[in-house]
Parts: C-alpha cells; structure tokens; sequence
C-alpha cells in the first residue's frame, strides 16, 4: 500500500500504519506500559457505546499481526469506564463489502433500545464503503456476536455521486430530525476540500446522500472521525445526540489527516436546510479550537443517558517514541481516560473534565499547605507514587504587575512555549508542575503557566514541556501549548495532571486547556520518579490548593 494510502487507514493504529506489528506485551519489565489507561494490544478508536448498564469500547486490532487486512474491531466491556474485560473480535472480513478490512464507525442506539453499528468496510476493489451490523442476540449483555446486514454496503461511491472512493470513512453515530429521517455524516475529501457528507434514511438500511454537505471546508484536508452532536447552553449536561431544541447548540469535530489533531467548531444546526453553521469561519490546519493541544485523536464522543446524562469524549493517544521503540516495547497507542464534555458558560469554547469514576483508583491523598512558592523555587511532593498520580494544584497569582508584556505577533501558544520553555525565566512563570521527574533534575516533564500583559487585560498561557523529560532523544520532544481564558485577577488558576508512567494528560483553567503528553523517562521511572511543583520567574505565585494521590492500578483486559 502506498504511503498516502496509509492515512486513509488511520484507525488501523498507530503501528499498523507504519507496517509493523502486533505484539501482545507483557506488563513486566515495561516502564511505559501505563495501568490505569486502556491499552489493548494495538489500538484505536471505534464506537463506544452504553447498553442496559455496560459500557462497550470497539478499537482496530489485527488478530494475525500482519499487516493490515484483517482489521477487526476488537472488544471489550466495562461497567465504571475504568476496568474493563475482553471479548473475542465483534466485526471482522466476512462480506464482500469488508473484506478487505473492518475500520472504524459509530454505534447508534434505535427505537426501543435496539443498537446497530455503521462502520466503514474496505471491498474487493480496496474502495471504502459504509456497511451496518447489528447485535445476534439482544439478550447477551455483552453483546458479543454481531451479524452484517445484507444489503451491505449500505452507502458506496459510485459513476453518479462522484465521491472519492479512497477519502470515505467514519460514518458518524446516527441522530433522528424532525422529520422521521436518520441523518449521519462521513468524512471525505474532493482535492484538498474536506467535508462532511450527509445521507439520510427512513429505516437506517436505505440511505440517500443529501443534496448538499452538512459542512465543508477549503483546504483542510481529508476529514476522518467527523462527529456532530447537541450541547445544552450553560449546563453541563449531556443531551442525546437527536435533540435539537431551543436551548442548544451543536458541535463539530473533524480529526484533520494532514495534522493529525482534532478541532472542532460551535455553531448553529439549521435542520431544514441540513447545514451546520459555524460561529467563527470554516475549518483549517491552524484553527484556533482542539481538543487537545497536545497528542489526542481520532476521538469519539457518545451521550450516556439513565441518570447521568453526560456526553462523554474517548481520544486515541499515539507514542512519540520512534518505530524501533515501539517494536522493541511491542505495543503502540493507549486511550485517553474517558472526559465528560460540555459548552463552557462563555459558549465559546468546551470544557472537558476527566469522568468522576477514575477517582476510584485514588489511592492515597498527600495535600500541601497554602503557601507562597517564590521565584527561582522546587517543592517536592512526596508520598505519592509519582509515576502513577493523580494531582490537583490550584494557584493564586500575587504579583501580577511583573507579567511580561505579550508581542502582539506572539499568536501562536505552542510557538511561544517551545521560545518560552521551563527554563526560560519570565515575570510571572513559568510555574507550575515537574512531573515523572528524576531526584536530582536531570528529567522531569514541566507542565507551566505564564502569565502575559496584553493592553488592559491578562493572558494565560498553558505548556507541557518535554525537552528535558528523557535522556533518550530520539522521541518527539515537541512542546506543546494553549491559551487559556482564565482571568488571574479574579479567577483562580488550577491544573490537573493525570500521570501514568509515558503519558501525561493536563487539564489547565479547570478543563478550558487540554494538553496530552507522551514521554519515556530512563530515570525517572517507577519509584524512581518524583514529582515536583515549580516556579521559576521571578514573581511569587501562591499556591492555595495541592492534592496528589497514588493511583491504583485498573483492569484492563
Ligand atoms: C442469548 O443470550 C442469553 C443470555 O446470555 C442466553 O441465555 C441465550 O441462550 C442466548 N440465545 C441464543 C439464541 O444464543
Ligand atoms: C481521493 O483520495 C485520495 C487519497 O487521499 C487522493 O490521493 C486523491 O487525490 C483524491 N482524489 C480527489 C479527486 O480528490
Ligand atoms: C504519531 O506520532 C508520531 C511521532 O510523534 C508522528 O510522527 C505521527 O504523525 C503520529 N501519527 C498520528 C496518526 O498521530
Ligand atoms: C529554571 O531556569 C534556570 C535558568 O534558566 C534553568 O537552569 C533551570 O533548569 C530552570 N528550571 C526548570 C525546572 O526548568
């Protein structure tokens, strides 16, 4: 398969994209094996969904470890989002609408609970196609046997529609208009336009493409993952995925190909015309909004109703450690732990937070008193496991007259913070965490705020610096970054960081600012890791608030 052709796979995982393989690991003897991450052997994305009280994770794996034909979707179930057990493969080659590959798709709950599931099959002439499966026995709770339907493939690029047989993929979960027709949407690309193709159907097996795209947008690449889904105005409630009322906004979320991030948009859903219409302009390879701000993709949210109500965001987080790596540590690709998602009170932007239940692993709470952490200063934080934490710093910034003016040209925050890394002194920050450090510094991961003045105003900017987090460079040490909109003048400023081993996932501005980080220490690993809270500008920062605990290891598969 050719090089470009790989992307188009994209689910396939991380490794299979790069021709390598399988590699069923062994948690022994693997300092970046995470434990409270889900990590099947490979991975990647597919429909998660919740029925009668389990929850189901589908992602890519390939049973034969070859290269990719046979992808099936592998399975596995939970009933907390954080331990989970497995199934035997719920879809894989059996028709010719998919035999040459199962990629990903989306569950969709129908009328009187009945769940089915559209996912993109690969056909004899390597064209994608969209093709439906439905559970064989509704009274398994497990779901475990999926059958095809027969009319597979369902929806196919053809002589009259014109769709790029090569650029078709991930329909989306369904959602039911007004008008008693299901509508979802598949990724696609004509030259360098992507777009969100939408098909409508009366009974989910006869679909007819719409008459124009639900969104599209020039030069942005092929669209993969697309998602679109209701958010409820100044709540924090998940809405299913079909309502359209008054009080609603909707959201769409495209994983860019040619960046491999995630942005998505806020605007309006005009059902009659079938358009969605963004707030603020059409997709780009620089839009402003993301997820992540670090590594995070090809995510899928899915609304879990009975009496939660919350929408919630699955992400696939790929290694930045180098093929040969990954061969050696014979997996690649974990998942991001499951975030509750909603429209901030702003409806600018959206807030993530990491779902109540990975609290349970919570093991022991070490806190730090108010206190004032000075310029130039490291504090440790011991009692916890370090390598495997979960911590919560809140900061209260007492000297905000000596913030470094903000350069109008300084738009670009993962710019600034790799010219501005933890080791660049400034007014007020960096200050922040070193987490999965070493004793004497040698690597740490800093994870930082800084804080600018711009006019009248404050600018907050979030970084997770990995320049010094491994003596082994080989990996992508990218720094990543964000503004966050948090006013330090009346607001306090928190950060989360869920550490695990080689991944790192900050939570900056209570979740306005994502940044997911995967790193390899050699020396800071297991109980050789320490964890550290920093300052090194030159004003004082105080911290108010600091909670850490040790994280107890989940079941996964
Ligand atoms: C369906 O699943 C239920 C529960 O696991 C089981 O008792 C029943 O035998 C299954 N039916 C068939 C036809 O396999
Ligand atoms: C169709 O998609 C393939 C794969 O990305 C791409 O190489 C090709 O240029 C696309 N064709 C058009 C007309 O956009
Ligand atoms: C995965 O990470 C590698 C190394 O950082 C990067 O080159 C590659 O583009 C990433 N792939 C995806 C699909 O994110
Ligand atoms: C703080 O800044 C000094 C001077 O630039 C640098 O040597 C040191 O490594 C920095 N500390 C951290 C934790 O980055």
């Amino acid at each position: 398969m050719a090089l470009s052709s790989k992307c188009l796979l994209l689910f396939i995982s991380l490794l299979l994209g790069y021709g390598v393989l399988q590699l069923e690991a062994t948690a022994d003897n693997q300092p970046y094996r995470t434990s409270y991450h889900f990590q099947p052997p490979k991975n990647w994305m597919n429909g998660p969904m919740l029925y009668k009280g389990i929850y189901h994770l589908f992602f890519q794996y390939n049973p034969k470890g070859a290269i990719w034909g046979n992808i099936v979707w592998g399975h596995s179930t939970s009933t907390d989002l954080v331990n989970w057990t497995p199934h035997e493969a719920a879809i894989y080659p059996s028709q010719p609408s998919d035999i040459n590959g199962c990629w990903s798709g989306s569950a969709t709950i129908l009328p009187k609970g009945r769940p089915v599931i559209l996912y993109t099959g690969i056909d004899p002439n390597n064209h994608q196609v969209q093709n439906l499966a439905m559970p064989k026995n509704l009274s398994d709770p497990f779901l475990r046997e999926w059958v095809k339907s027969h009319d597979n493939p369902l929806m196919a690029p053809n002589f009259y529609n014109k769709i790029n047989s090569s650029s078709f993929r991930d329909p989306t979960t369904g959602w039911l208009g007004r008008d008693g027709y299901w509508r979802v949407i598949i990724g696609n690309k004509i030259n360098q336009k992507g777009l969100a193709i939408l098909y409508k159907s009366k009974d989910f097996v006869h679909w007819e493409e719409a008459k124009n795209p639900l969104y599209s947008s020039k030069n942005s690449g092929m669209w993969e993952c697309p998602d679109f889904y209701p958010v409820l105005i100044k709540s924090q409630l998940g809405i299913d995925t079909s309502i359209d009322g008054p009080n609603t906004n909707h959201v769409l979320k495209v994983s860019l190909d040619d960046t491999k991030h995630d942005y998505y948009k806020i605007g309006s859903y005009n059902q009659d015309k079938d358009i969605f219409i963004p707030d603020n302009g059409p997709f780009h390879k620089n839009s402003r909004l993301r997820y992540d701000y670090g590594k995070f993709y090809a995510s899928k949210t899915f609304f879990e109703g009975n009496s939660k109500h919350r929408r919630i965001l699955w992400g696939w987080v790929n290694e930045s450690s180098s093929v040969e790596n990954d061969i050696k540590k014979g997996w690649s690709g974990v998942q991001a732990i499951p975030r509750s998602i909603w429209l901030d009170n702003s409806g600018k932007q959206l807030v993530q937070w990491p779902i109540k239940e990975i609290e349970t692993l919570r093991l022991k709470e070490v806190n730090l008193p108010k206190q004032v952490l000075k310029g130039g200063s490291v504090l440790e934080v011991s009692g916890v496991t370090a390598a495997q934490a979960d911590v919560i710093i809140t900061f209260e910034i007492s000297e905000l007259s000596k913030a470094e003016v903000l350069d109008p040209s300084w738009t670009d925050p993962q710019l600034l913070c790799s010219r501005k890394g933890a080791s660049v002194k400034g007014g007020i920050g960096p200050f922040g965490l070193l987490v999965l450090a070493s004793k004497g510094l040698q690597e740490y991961t800093a994870v930082f705020y800084r804080i600018f003045k711009s006019h009248s105003k404050y600018v907050v900017l979030m970084c997770s610096d990995q320049s010094r987090s491994s003596f082994n460079h080989e990996n992508d040490e990218t720094t990543y970054g964000a503004f966050v909109d948090v006013d330090p003048v009346h607001e306090k400023l928190s950060l989360r960081s869920l550490i695990d081993h080689s991944i790192v996932e900050s939570f900056g501005g209570e979740g306005k600012a994502c940044i997911t980080a995967r790193v390899y220490p050699t020396l800071a690993t297991d109980a050789e890791a320490h964890l550290y809270a920093f300052n090194n500008g030159t004003g004082n920062v105080v911290i108010t608030t600091l909670s850490a605990w040790s994280m107890k290891k989940a079941q996964i598969n």
